[in-house]
C-alpha cells in the first residue's frame, strides 16, 4: 500500500486540496467533484470548487449555477480573486473556469501558475478545495493535479478509460508527484466490476511505475446522476436517497481522514 499521511489530531491548518482528474474524458469528474464538494459542505467543512477545466468549464452547469465572473476575468485583471468566488448549492464556494473561452484553453505556463497561486490564496479560508480538472495528460491538466495534496483519478470500466487512467498516473508520477493517488471507478454495475478495474490499474501502476495506487471507492451507474443534471442540481441534493448518493457518502468518508480541519457542527435538520 502507498504510504498514508500520518493520522494526527485535527486542527484548522488550512485546506486539503483534492484534484479530480482522468485520462479519458466524460468519465464523471465533474459530477463527482460537485457532489463530493456538496457532501463535504453538508458535513460542516468550508468547501470550495475551482473549475480548472479551462476553456470548457462546466462545473457550474452540474452545480446549477450561472456565474457572473470567472477565472478569465481574474486573469485579465478585471477583478480581484475575491470577486469571482460565488456561493453554490449546499453553501459550497465556487470559482468558475469560463466556458468557450479560447484564451483560457490556450493559457500559457504563467497563466496556469497564477491559477495555482489563486488556489493557494483561497486555502487559508476553507477546509477542502476540490479542483475539477480536464481530461488528458497536457500541462493544462497536470499542473493542477501537481498542485493537489491528493489526486483522485476517475475511470469507468471502459478499456480505453482504464488505459488512459494509467496514462495520466504515469505522467504525473514521472513528473515527480509524491502525494497519494486514489482511484474512483465510476458507472459500474457491481462492486466486483469496480474491484476488477481497480486491480488491473493497480497492477499496472505497481509493475511499471513502482507506485502504489490507493482504492477510494466506486459510484454505480445510476440514472439519478443524469436526472439531476437535467434538474440542474447536484444528484446528492436532488436525489439524496439514491444509490449514487449512498456511495458518494462512502467516498467522502474515505476522504475525510485526509482533511486536517475540524468541521463546524451542522445543526440537526439544517437545510442547504
Ligand atoms: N455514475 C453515473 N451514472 C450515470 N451517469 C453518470 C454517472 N457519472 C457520470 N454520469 C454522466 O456521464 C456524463 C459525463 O459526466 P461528467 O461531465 O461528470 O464527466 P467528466 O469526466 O467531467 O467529463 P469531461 O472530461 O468532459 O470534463 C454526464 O452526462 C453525467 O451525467
Ligand atoms: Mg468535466
Amino acid at each position: 500500500m502507498a504510504e498514508q499521511p500520518k493520522q494526527t489530531a485535527k486542527s484548522n491548518k488550512g485546506a486539503t486540496v483534492f484534484g479530480v482528474t482522468s485520462g479519458k474524458g466524460g468519465v464523471g469528474k465533474t459530477s463527482l467533484s460537485v457532489n463530493i464538494a456538496c457532501e463535504f459542505s453538508r458535513r460542516g467543512y468550508r468547501t470550495i470548487i475551482v473549475d480548472t477545466d479551462l476553456g470548457l468549464a462546466n462545473t457550474h452547469i452540474v452545480a446549477g449555477m450561472k456565474p457572473t465572473r470567472t477565472l478569465s476575468d481574474y486573469l485579465d485583471g478585471k477583478c480581484p480573486l475575491a470577486d469571482i468566488i460565488e456561493t453554490g448549492p449546499c453553501k459550497v464556494k465556487f470559482i468558475s473556469g469560463g466556458n468557450g473561452v479560447k484564451e483560457m484553453a490556450n493559457l500559457d505556463d504563467a497563466g496556469r501558475a497564477r491559477i495555482v497561486q489563486a488556489v493557494h490564496d483561497v486555502k487559508p479560508h476553507c477546509d477542502v478545495v476540490i479542483l475539477d480538472t480536464g481530461a488528458g495528460v497536457a500541462k493544462g491538466v497536470t499542473d493542477f493535479v501537481q498542485a493537489s495534496d491528493h489526486a483522485l483519478v476517475v475511470t469507468t470500466s471502459n478499456f480505453a478509460a482504464i488505459a488512459d487512467a494509467y496514462g495520466i498516473i504515469k505522467v504525473i508520477v514521472q513528473d515527480g508527484y509524491k502525494n497519494p493517488i486514489h482511484a474512483i471507478v465510476n458507472r459500474v454495475r457491481s462492486p466486483e466490476e469496480a474491484e476488477q478495474v481497480f486491480m488491473k490499474l493497480k497492477g499496472c501502476t505497481e509493475r511499471f511505475l513502482g507506485f502504489d495506487l490507493n482504492w477510494l471507492g466506486l459510484l454505480p451507474e445510476d440514472n439519478s446522476v443524469e436526472g439531476a443534471v437535467l434538474k440542474r442540481m447536484p444528484f446528492s441534493e436532488a436525489f439524496p436517497g439514491s444509490v449514487a448518493a449512498r456511495y458518494l457518502a462512502k467516498l467522502v468518508t474515505g476522504l475525510e481522514r485526509y482533511v486536517s480541519a475540524v468541521p463546524k457542527p451542522v445543526p440537526q435538520g439544517a437545510k442547504s
